[in-house]
């Protein structure tokens, strides 16, 4: 396939003159599932002139986008919670009252495996009509080996059912199910180790993650986790200074970890921590919206300590019930003060690096050619919209999706 007349966002900077890579009339030329060629029209090789064109009239092309952190897979929602908070209830109290996570932890445990891909698969598609072609799932509303196993094995069936890339992340140490209340380091022993094993036996794991909270684990519940997950060569990953400092960014980076994920409360040693890892920064700010945080994350010093930043939705049902990226990148923008330019790093370039990808992302020869051709002419209008998403047509592993 030949695209000509692009307004092509590489995010590859070498090819243009800033972080968006920009190439004002560009063609790209595609072979199989691979980027073969991207410049400027007037530099397109003889060879691939010939070919049959799709003209992009002057359309913004960019990278497919990348959602590093979702929890898409559950049953049931939490409408009712939100009516709560509204009336003064904080996240933790309800989370302590029972709610919370462990509300949609009773309604998956009831689900079949089938019943969570039927309710999971709209959503994916909202993702996808918002711009993705690669998304990450998170197991975590099971909390038993099987139900985490019929999680993950739902997320992996999203990947067959859809043209999307899923990567899958157990995240069994996502909250402490009432069976082990008050019994932390039984739970990891009994459930969260052995669900890992299993997991990663049937080959259904990518990355490992856990909740580091006062509502949660703490890093000496953590420890055995994380230890496993690099004996078993998975790489790691944190949900980390959300609420709270509990210092587990720099606990992660130590560990190696993709990346540290909220981090709302994150202080200059976990800055200093990620930045010697090249752990990255995924915000998330639909969860700081929606549960109304006030303290914002060191945005301006990460930047000053060189920490790629990605953004990604958080979608689920309690905390972050949102389903598109360029809301969440207008998010990042408008709360966070990214620029737009960042905003298109964080869930393209640095999304990949957050799930350990190093074939997309960019639109460089030798990529996996997943591309979202917008209506718009300027990459900033992705940010800058609220509620209206531009695509005009996605490009799966090069080829067309209708
Ligand atoms: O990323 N922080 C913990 N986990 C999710 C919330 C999940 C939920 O509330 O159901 C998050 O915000
Ligand atoms: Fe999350």
């Amino acid at each position: 396939m030949l695209l000509t007349h692009a307004t092509l966002a590489t995010m590859s900077p070498a090819s243009g003159t800033e972080g968006y890579g920009l190439i004002p009339d560009a063609a790209v030329v595609l072979e199989g599932e691979r980027i073969a060629w991207a410049g400027p029209m007037a530099d397109l090789p003889a060879g691939y002139r010939a070919r049959p064109a799709q003209d992009c009239g002057h359309r913004l092309v960019t990278p497919g986008l990348i959602d590093c952190h979702t929890h898409a897979v559950f049953a049931g929602h939490r409408a009712v919670e939100f009516e709560l908070r509204l009336k003064g209830a904080s996240y933790e109290e309800v989370a302590r009252a029972g709610g919370g996570i462990l509300s949609t932890v009773t309604a998956t445990r009831a689900a079949s495996e089938d019943a969570l891909l039927a309710l999971a698969l709209p959503r994916v598609d909202q993702l996808i009509a918002s711009g993705a072609t690669t998304i990450e799932v998170k197991s975590g509303y099971g909390l038993t080996v099987a139900d985490e196993l019929k999680m993950l094995r739902v997320a992996r069936r999203i990947g067959q059912s859809r043209p999307v890339t899923v990567k899958t992340t157990h995240l069994a140490a996502h909250a402490i199910p009432p069976e082990f209340k008050g019994r932390s380091t039984a739970y990891i022993d009994e459930v969260a180790l052995p669900s890992l094993r299993a997991a990663h036996a049937e080959g259904l794991v990518d990355a490992v993650d856990a909740f580091c909270e006062t509502i949660a684990f703490t890093l000496e519940d953590l420890a055995p986790l994380f230890a496993e997950a690099r004996a078993l060569g998975l790489p790691v990953k944190l949900h980390a200074e959300q609420l709270t400092d509990q210092g587990g960014a720099a606990f992660a980076a130590r560990h190696g970890a993709l990346s540290a994920d909220h981090l709302e409360y994150l202080s200059p040693e976990g800055i200093a921590a990620m930045a010697a890892a090249g752990t990255v920064a995924v915000i998330l700010p639909g969860a700081f919206y929606t549960l109304r945080e006030s303290q914002l994350p060191p945005i301006a010093a990460l930047r000053a300590g060189g920490v790629p930043m990605a953004v990604a939705t958080d979608f689920n049902p309690g905390s972050s019930p949102l389903a598109s990226l360029t809301l969440a990148m207008n998010m990042a923008c408008t709360l966070f003060r990214l620029t737009p330019e960042e905003a298109l790093l964080g869930t393209t370039s640095h999304a990949t690096r957050a799930l350990g990808l190093t074939d997309r992302g960019r639109i460089a020869p030798g990529l996996r050619a997943d591309l979202a051709i917008w209506d718009a002419d300027h990459p900033a209008e992705l940010s800058y919209r609220l509620g209206a998403t531009p695509l005009h047509t996605r490009i799966f592993g090069g080829r067309l999706d209708a």
